[in-house]
């Protein structure tokens, strides 16, 4: 079997290949030139998928050794994220399905950064309980299976990722934030300054806009970012990504108590981070379960997860029309297999 990817939901454009159970192609396309701006700007972000899909696809073919003949099945990400990036890869997506008469699958986003772990040598072992931390998501899931999820919590303001990027804006720092805030945190020291470790009692769901708020404040109070030297700004970092991941930390450990699990996985961009990397393994041996993060390849956005996604679900009986349409938010009640 083979499973053709496309991811282009927000500013990578990604193809993928998996050739019978082996991934042979997970090319990424970065839009770096979002930086200037300090964000993504949507329209740019919808052309520049359009002027590299189709250059990504023919080389992904090439180094996979195949055909888009030989392909059986092709998924695509519909969403959540930007509605004009989402329709650039979903578009190309069921054109092709249609022209060359192939199956298809429409992919959730999130379920693909989900599964991402399985990409790794060593899986995840159902049930687990998964941490999904990227820049337009939090949510912690139960998943008993490839079919059954179950959405524990979410954030009810911020993602995780988006805190990263916000506070990196407030202390001068690039984006995105994460490996900047991440960076500029190796020579802080985190205890400087007690930001608040959100806590919403006894829920699986995140805040994280009253942490970036009482950094904003913290800075304002030291006269702005421009009073601070290099080692108070390495200080706010370290202190800032302390509170955060310890907020994270503190919600996997509620959900390990309360759900009999075999292991945990940590996915989305922000398991880039070493910090929560650490925190996150050391919560794991307290509690004797397997951890899997995956490599940095398959944290951020990548088509592999997609087409990985596709064909679990494929093997379970779902598939698509090709009038499915894209959805940008998660609450537009497009999960295929959430029960909450
Ligand atoms: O999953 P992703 O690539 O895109 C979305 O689906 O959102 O996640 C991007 C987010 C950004 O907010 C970025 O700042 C964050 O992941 N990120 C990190 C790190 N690397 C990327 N956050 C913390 N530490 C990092 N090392
Ligand atoms: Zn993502």
């Amino acid at each position: 079997m083979i499973t053709l990817g496309i991811e282009t939901s927000c500013d990578e454009t990604s193809v993928a290949i998996i050739k019978n159970g082996e991934l042979t192609a997970n090319l990424i396309s970065s839009q770096d030139f979002h930086k200037k701006y300090g964000g993504v700007v949507p329209e740019l972000s919808s052309r520049a998928h359009l002027q590299i899909i189709n250059p990504l696809l023919k080389e992904a073919l090439r180094i996979s050794g195949v055909t888009l003949n030989d392909v059986n099945l092709i998924g695509a990400t519909a969403g959540p994220g930007l509605i004009g990036a989402l329709l650039v890869g979903l578009t190309f997506a069921k054109g092709l399905a249609m022209s060359l008469n192939k199956e298809f699958v429409a992919v959730n986003h999130i379920e693909g950064h989900i599964f991402s772990g399985f990409l790794m040598p060593d899986k995840p072992e159902f049930p687990f309980i998964c941490l999904v931390v990227s820049g337009g998501h939090s949510l912690l899931i139960y998943v008993k299976s490839y079919t059954e999820l179950i959405k524990l919590g979410t954030t009810i303001d911020d993602a995780a990722g988006e805190a990263f990027d916000k506070v990196s804006k407030l202390l001068g720092l690039g984006y995105p934030g994460g490996p900047h805030i991440q960076n500029t945190a190796l020579s802080g020291d985190e205890n400087r300054i007690k930001f608040p470790i959100s806590d919403l009692g006894n829920t699986f769901n995140f805040s994280f806009s009253g942490l970036k708020t009482s950094v904003l404040r913290y800075i304002q109070n030291q006269g702005g970012v421009e009073k601070l030297d290099e080692q108070h700004i390495s200080d706010i970092a370290a202190s800032f990504q302390k509170a955060l991941i310890k907020a994270l930390i503190i919600k996997l450990e509620l959900a390990l108590k309360e759900f009999k699990v075999n292991s945990i996985s940590v996915v989305g961009g922000v398991a880039a981070n070493n910090y929560l990397k650490q925190e996150a393994t050391n919560l794991a041996e307290s509690y004797k379960k397997k951890i899997v993060i995956p490599s940095l390849e398959f944290c951020g956005d990548n088509a592999a997860m997609i087409a990985y996604r596709a064909e679990t679900l494929y093997k379970n009986g779902v598939k698509h029309k090709l009038n499915f349409k894209p959805f940008p938010s998660l609450s537009d009640n497009s999960f295929l297999t959430f029960e909450q």
